[in-house]
């Protein structure tokens, strides 16, 4: 029998699956389920979607991090070796692409918990936290597209602001901005951190790092966090078998904003669907919605894991067939 948890990893480093029990009740996990954890990250979720879906279950895991999937894969190594875990590297904005590639369509459910992982926080090397030095890289995937230096260092000061404004909800994004213009190059997390806070002069009596949202921002925009939500959110339905469910677990507003409006769009419009005798049918809704407002952690889970906090789960079921032929 699998265990439903990882054993600690060698680095110290721990990752602690977000809502892990909402997660496999919402997902309706069963033996033999056959399941796309589009972002494995630590592998935390997959570890338990295995357990729960012995025997004979099947997971395609995914994530642009080399780094992760070859984590995974050395911790998960008997999954891999039976052929009950696949790794794929990619984005999971072609997701449709890379599980035509593994031959995982018309699956019984698909996870997307967005963002970045504890190891990828606690490695200074990767950039992504202002409390470690390191460079000021912040890419999922180290070998692909510009580095969060590569912005800072060469973006105009408004459309640094934009940025600033648009991903990190910082209403001080101008004077960062016209700060880091006039200060660059940075080439460290904890020079840029230094340099946000003495542009807005410390926050007295915040608890919040004066640098949290400038990270916030630079880490959605390397990453392209939101378009790679957007484009993932209408493959899933393409993959998902009818009954089919999507649990989508986000960290802040922006994205629970564009995962919120595409299931509620979902439920009230219309899906081509080849398998349904009567094909495209008006007003037909896509999914229902399993939960109409988010799931979100409970006390005792923040006292234990302080990042669930803002972490918020979306559940919708790919409507039947039979559905779609009763309406
Ligand atoms: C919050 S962690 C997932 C943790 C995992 N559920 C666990 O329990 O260990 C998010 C992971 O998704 C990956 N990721 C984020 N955006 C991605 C994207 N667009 N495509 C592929 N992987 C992505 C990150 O590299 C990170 O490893």
């Amino acid at each position: 029998m699998m265990p439903q948890t990882l054993p600690p990893d060698p680095t110290g480093a721990t990752h602690i699956p977000v809502l892990l029990a909402e997660v496999l009740a919402g997902l309706a996990i069963g033996p033999g389920a056959r399941v796309i954890d589009a972002t494995l990250g630590g592998g935390g979720h997959t570890t338990a979607i295995l357990a729960r879906s012995a025997p004979g279950g099947q997971v395609l895991g995914i994530d642009a991090d080399p780094a992760a999937l070859r984590r995974v894969a050395e911790r998960l190594a008997d999954a891999v070796a039976t052929g009950r875990l696949r790794t794929a590297a990619g984005n999971f904005g072609n997701l449709e692409q890379i599980a035509i590639a593994h031959n995982f369509l018309a699956v019984d459910a698909i996870l997307l918990d967005l963002g970045v992982s504890s190891f990828q926080l606690e490695t200074p090397g990767r950039g992504f936290s202002f409390t470690l030095d390191g460079p000021l890289d912040m890419r999922f995937d180290p070998t692909q597209g510009e580095s969060a230096a590569d912005i800072v260092n060469t973006w105009g000061e408004e459309a640094l602001a934009d940025l600033l404004y648009r991903y990190g909800e910082e209403h001080k994004s101008r004077r960062i901005a016209r700060y880091l213009v006039q200060h660059r190059p940075f080439t460290t997390t904890s020079a840029l951190a230094e340099a946000v806070a003495k542009a807005v002069g410390g926050r007295r009596g915040s608890r919040i790092h004066p640098a949290t949202q400038t990270f916030q921002a630079l880490r959605i925009a390397v990453n392209q966090e939101l378009a790679q939500l957007e484009a993932v959110l209408p493959q899933c339905l393409r993959i998902l078998k009818p009954g089919g469910r999507l649990a989508i677990i986000s960290f802040h507003s922006l994205e629970d904003r564009i995962v919120k409006r595409w299931m509620q769009q979902g439920a009230a419009t219309t899906i081509a669907d080849p398998m349904t005798p009567a094909g495209w049918r008006e007003r037909t809704p896509a999914l229902v919605l399993v939960n109409r407002k988010p799931i979100m952690a409970s006390e005792a889970e923040i006292q234990q894991n302080p990042r669930s906090r803002s972490a918020r789960l979306r559940i919708a079921e790919r409507i039947t067939q039979q559905d779609m032929a009763a309406t």
